[in-house]
């Protein structure tokens, strides 16, 4: 979809918690190991928020070093739209809390619930008010504390998930700087390859629910795998082609960090370096919606993405949904 009014990005932050665990610690609660970990995800350690720490906490550090870049008070602050499925709270939404940890003024305040594409999506919200005029800047935040949902008696997934927070406050543009597409996507789910079965009206929290772990994610590796790999490819096939750019035009491709096979694979089929895809999961594991704001935040903050620079977003996650954004930073 081509945009008229430009939106860009003002300033982007990040925060993850101090608790680190790494692959060897695994190994003293369930049966594997660092090779293993390491040779299926890439992963080498992911950062653990504490009992107290919540999403908004992090989204909040992650919100105040965005407005910081961007030379931005809060009060300025017309929107707020946090991309989570970790929610402090069912509701009152994340952003609400967010809202009052900030000091904002009275503005709509909404969580999106996305899974994994949840921070392009939150993104897609916040062009869109601002490209209607109805806003002028827009705090986007994806957040999650994963680790909270996490069965750390599944080997399957326990070892991929991690907690952290990106954020980034969109703004009119008047210079090169512009969002130039945003796709998103959606397919229900009918196989449960990605779920977190019990707490909702379909299965209401009982001490039963609690008992058969319902309250965890499950997860069918294989088939998202898969999903992942062939959405991947669809996505950056269908950007390049619908903004008549090549892969050389793009400086980094920062992808929803979720296995570092799942990413070769797609890099493999369109022969593009791996140098060009943007990684940094190896510190940070799966952080669901967090990990394309908190990738592009540390590629912004070390100086490896620059104004200008033709970046590509691309996310996919449960519902099942996927979703990607070209944008000159
Ligand atoms: N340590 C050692 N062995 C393990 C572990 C582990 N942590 N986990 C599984 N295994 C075993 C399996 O039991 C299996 O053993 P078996 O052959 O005796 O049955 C063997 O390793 C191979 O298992 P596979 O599932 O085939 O391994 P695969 O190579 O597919 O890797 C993985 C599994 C890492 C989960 C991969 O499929 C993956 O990363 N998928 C994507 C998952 C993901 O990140 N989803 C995120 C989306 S979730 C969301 O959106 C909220």
């Amino acid at each position: 979809m081509r945009r008229t009014n430009k939106v860009k990005i003002l300033g982007t932050g990040s925060c993850a918690p101090k608790g680190v665990l790494r692959n060897k610690d695994f190994s003293y609660i369930i049966d594997t190991s660092d090779e293993w970990i390491t040779e299926r995800t890439g992963i080498k350690e992911r950062r653990v928020s504490c009992d107290s720490e919540t999403t908004s906490d992090l989204a909040t550090e992650a919100a105040r070093h965005a407005l910081e870049m961007a030379q931005l008070s809060a009060e300025k602050l017309d929107a707020i739209i946090v991309a989570t499925i970790t929610p402090d709270t069912i509701f009152p939404a994340t952003a609400c809390y967010l809202q009052q940890r900030l000091g904002c003024r009275k503005i709509p305040s909404f969580d999106i619930l996305a899974a994994c594409s949840g921070f392009i999506y939150g993104l897609a919200n916040g062009i869109g008010l601002i490209e209607s005029r109805q806003m002028k800047y827009v705090l986007v935040v994806g957040a999650e504390t994963l680790t909270k949902i996490t069965d750390y008696q599944d080997r399957n997934t326990c070892i991929l998930f991690g907690d952290g927070a990106g954020a980034v406050i969109l703004a009119p543009s008047n210079d090169d700087s512009e969002f130039l597409s945003c796709n998103l996507y959606a397919e229900f789910d009918s196989t449960g390859m990605m779920v977190l079965p019990a707490g909702g009206s379909r299965i209401p929290a009982t001490h039963e629910t609690v008992n058969k772990r319902l309250h965890y994610m499950q997860l069918k590796g294989n088939e998202i795998f898969r999903f992942a790999v062939v959405e991947m490819c669809n996505m950056l096939d269908n950007e390049l082609s619908s903004n008549g750019i090549t892969m050389n035009d793009i400086k980094y491709i920062i992808p929803h960090q979720v296995n570092l096979r799942i990413l070769k694979a797609a890099a493999d089929r369109f022969n593009i370096p791996m140098e060009k895809i943007y990684v940094n999961l190896d510190r940070y594991g799966n952080t669901s919606a967090a990990s394309v704001p908190l990738a592009l935040d540390e590629a912004v903050r070390s100086g490896k993405v620059k104004r200008g620079d033709l970046l590509l977003l691309v996310a996919f996650g449960g519902g099942k949904t996927w979703a990607s954004s070209l944008l000159r930073y």
